[in-house]
C-alpha cells in the first residue's frame, strides 16, 4: 500500500513547476496544490487579478482561470507549503555554472541543493521528495545524503526522479497527452511504494501503460539523453542546410524524404537559425562534463559537436546577412522578426536572436526588433548583457518596436528569426514592408516559412536557410 497524496507542495513557479503543477491541480480536484517561490514578483503575478501570469504559454491562462483558490495555490510562504505536503516537487532552475570547476558545462545545483536543506530543516513529517528539474546523473544520491543528514527524528524521505518532458509553446497540450511519464525509484520496498504514490497522482489523466517506471539514474540520464537526442537532429538538419545552400538541394525536401523513413520519423528536422531555449545546450554541457568526469574523451567530443554546430549555424547565418548586402551592414537598417527563442512563448533564454542581434550590432548596423511577446525590458536586458554595453550606448543602433510595419522604414533587410505565425500568414503586408525598404530590398528567412515565391514577385531578393535558389 502507498501513501494517497492529498497535498503537492512544488518548490519554483518557473516554466516548467508553474505549468506542470496547474495541470495536475486540474486533473486532480481532490488533491490540494501549493507552488512556492522565492520570488515574490513571480508569486504576485501568477496571484494577479487580471491574470497576467509571469509566463506566456497557450492555454495556461484557462487552467489557471479554472483551478486558481479552488485547489491550486501560489505562494512564498515555502515552509508551510512543506510542512503540509504528502510529495513535494523540487522544480528550481539548473543553470550551467558561470564559475568554478566544471564553468561552462556543469550544472549548478546550488538552488537544487538550498531547497532540499531547506525541505529537511523544516518537514515535521515523512515526505516524498521528487526531482523534477533536469539534473546531472546521480543528483538523488546527493538529495538523499542531505535529507538524511537534516532530518528531524520520526521523518523518512523517499526520493523520486521525475524529469519533465514539456516543450515551451506547446506544454499545456504536452502536460495533457505526454507521450511517457517517467519515474525513477530506488529498488526497494519504500521505492517502490513511492512510485506507486506518484504514479497514481499522473493515473488520473495518463493512461497506466504510459507511466514508466525505471531506477533513478536510468531516469536522470533518460532526460539528458532525450534533449541531446533531440538536440541532434536539428544539428544533423542545419548541418545539412549548409550543403542544401550550395547544392541547390532544398533542405525541405531532404528532410521530407529522410523522414519518411519511419526508423528516421519526420519530427525535429526543420532546419533553422539554429536552436536555442534553457535547456538543449545547458543539459548537453551538462553531458558533455559527465562524460569527461568518467574519463570518456571521445563521448565528450561526440556531444560536444552538437552544440558547436548549433553555434557555428548562427554565426553562418549572420554572415549570409552581410555577405548578400554587399560585405557590409554599417549603418544599415536590419528589421528583425522575432525575438522569443521559438514561436507561442515570450521566452528569450539561448535565443538565436541574441546572438544574431550582437553581431549586427558588432558590424554597426542599426537594429530594429519586434517580437509578439517578449517584452522590450526582456530584450533590453538580453542585449546589454550580450555585448556588454549599457542601454544608452546600444539604443543608438538598438530600437525595439510594438508592431512588425514600423521596423521596416529605411530598412535594407528583414530578418525572420522566429516562426511566429503571424510572419508566416497570409495576411501579412510584405507589399507594405516592401515600399517601406531601401532597394534592393532583402530578405532572410531562418525558418523557412515565408513565401519565397510571392516574395519574390514583389521585388524582395530572397534568402532562405537551407535553400540554395
Ligand atoms: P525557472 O527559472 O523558470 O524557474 C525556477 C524557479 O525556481 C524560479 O522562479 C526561482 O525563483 C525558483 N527557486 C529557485 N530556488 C528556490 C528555492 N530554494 N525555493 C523556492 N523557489 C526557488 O526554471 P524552469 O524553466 O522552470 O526550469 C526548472 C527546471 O526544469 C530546470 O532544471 C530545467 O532544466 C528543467 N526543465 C525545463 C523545461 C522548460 O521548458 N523550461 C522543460 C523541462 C525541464
Ligand atoms: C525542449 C524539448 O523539446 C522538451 O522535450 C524538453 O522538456 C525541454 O527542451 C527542456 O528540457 O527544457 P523547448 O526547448 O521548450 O523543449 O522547445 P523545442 O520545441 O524543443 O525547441 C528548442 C529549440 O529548437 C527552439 O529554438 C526551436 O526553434 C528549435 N528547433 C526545434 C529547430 O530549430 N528545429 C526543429 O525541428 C525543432
Amino acid at each position: 500500500p502507498h501513501t494517497e497524496i492529498k497535498r503537492i507542495c512544488c518548490i519554483g513557479a518557473g516554466y516548467v513547476g508553474g505549468p506542470t503543477c496547474s495541470v495536475i491541480a486540474l486533473k486532480c480536484p481532490h488533491i490540494i496544490v501549493t507552488i512556492v517561490d522565492l520570488n515574490p514578483a513571480r508569486i504576485a503575478a501568477w496571484n494577479s487579478e487580471d491574470f497576467a501570469l509571469p509566463i506566456y504559454e497557450p492555454g495556461l491562462e484557462d487552467v489557471v482561470r479554472q483551478t486558481r483558490g479552488r485547489n491550486l495555490f501560489f505562494s512564498t510562504e515555502v515552509d508551510k507549503a512543506v510542512q503540509e505536503a504528502d510529495l513535494i516537487f523540487v522544480s528550481v532552475n539548473t543553470p550551467t555554472k558561470t564559475s568554478g570547476v566544471g564553468a561552462g558545462y556543469a550544472a549548478d545545483l546550488n538552488y537544487v541543493e538550498s531547497a532540499t536543506r531547506h525541505i529537511a530543516q523544516v518537514a515535521t513529517s515523512s515526505k516524498i521528495v521528487v526531482e523534477k528539474s533536469t539534473v546531472p546523473c546521480r543528483t538523488a544520491s546527493s538529495m538523499r545524503t542531505i535529507l538524511e543528514s537534516n532530518s528531524r527524528p520520526g521523518c523518512h524521505f523517499d526520493i523520486l526522479s521525475n524529469p519533465e518532458f514539456l516543450a515551451e509553446g506547446t506544454a499545456i497540450a504536452d502536460l495533457y497527452n505526454p507521450d511517457r511519464v517517467l519515474i525513477g525509484a530506488l529498488d526497494t520496498p519504500e521505492g517502490a511504494a513511492a512510485c506507486a504514490a506518484l504514479s497514481s497522482v499522473y493515473a488520473n489523466w495518463v493512461p497506466k501503460e504510459r507511466i514508466l517506471n525505471v531506477g533513478l539514474w536510468s531516469s536522470e540520464l533518460s532526460k539528458l539523453a532525450a534533449n541531446a537526442l533531440l538536440a541532434q537532429r536539428i544539428s544533423s538538419i542545419n548541418a545539412l542546410s549548409a550543403i542544401c545552400e550550395t547544392t541547390g538541394a532544398d533542405v525541405r525536401e531532404v528532410a521530407h524524404a529522410v523522414g519518411l523513413d519511419s526508423r528516421i520519423g519526420s519530427k525535429f528536422l526543420r532546419a533553422s537559425v539554429g536552436f536555442g531555449g534553457s535547456c538543449f545546450q545547458k543539459d548537453i554541457l551538462n553531458l558533455v562534463y559527465l562524460s569527461e568526469s568518467l574519463h570518456l574523451p571521445e563521448v565528450a567530443k561526440y556531444w560536444r559537436s552538437v552544440v558547436d554546430m548549433n553555434e557555428w549555424q548562427k554565426l553562418r547565418f549572420a554572415k549570409t546577412v552581410v555577405d548578400n548586402l554587399f560585405g557590409t551592414i554599417t549603418n544599415k537598417r536590419i528589421a528583425v522578426l522575432g525575438f522569443a527563442f521559438k514561436a507561442d512563448t515570450g521566452d528569450t533564454r539561448e535565443s538565436p536572436a541574441i546572438t544574431l542581434v550582437k553581431s549586427f550590432v558588432a558590424e554597426r548596423a542599426k537594429v530594429a526588433v519586434y517580437d509578439p511577446q517578449v517584452s522590450h525590458d526582456q530584450i533590453w536586458m538580453d542585449m546589454q548583457s550580450a555585448c556588454s554595453t549599457p542601454k544608452q550606448e546600444l539604443s543608438k543602433q538598438l530600437t525595439l518596436h510594438t508592431d512588425a510595419q514600423s521596423t521596416f522604414a529605411g530598412a535594407s533587410a528583414i530578418v525572420v528569426v522566429t516562426e511566429w505565425a503571424e510572419f508566416a500568414s497570409p495576411n501579412f503586408d510584405w507589399e507594405g514592408a516592401f515600399a517601406a525598404m531601401t532597394k534592393p530590398a532583402f530578405v532572410f528567412d531562418g525558418r523557412g516559412i515565408v513565401n519565397g515565391a510571392r516574395l519574390r514577385e514583389i521585388g524582395f531578393k530572397v534568402v532562405t536557410i537551407g535553400r540554395g535558389e
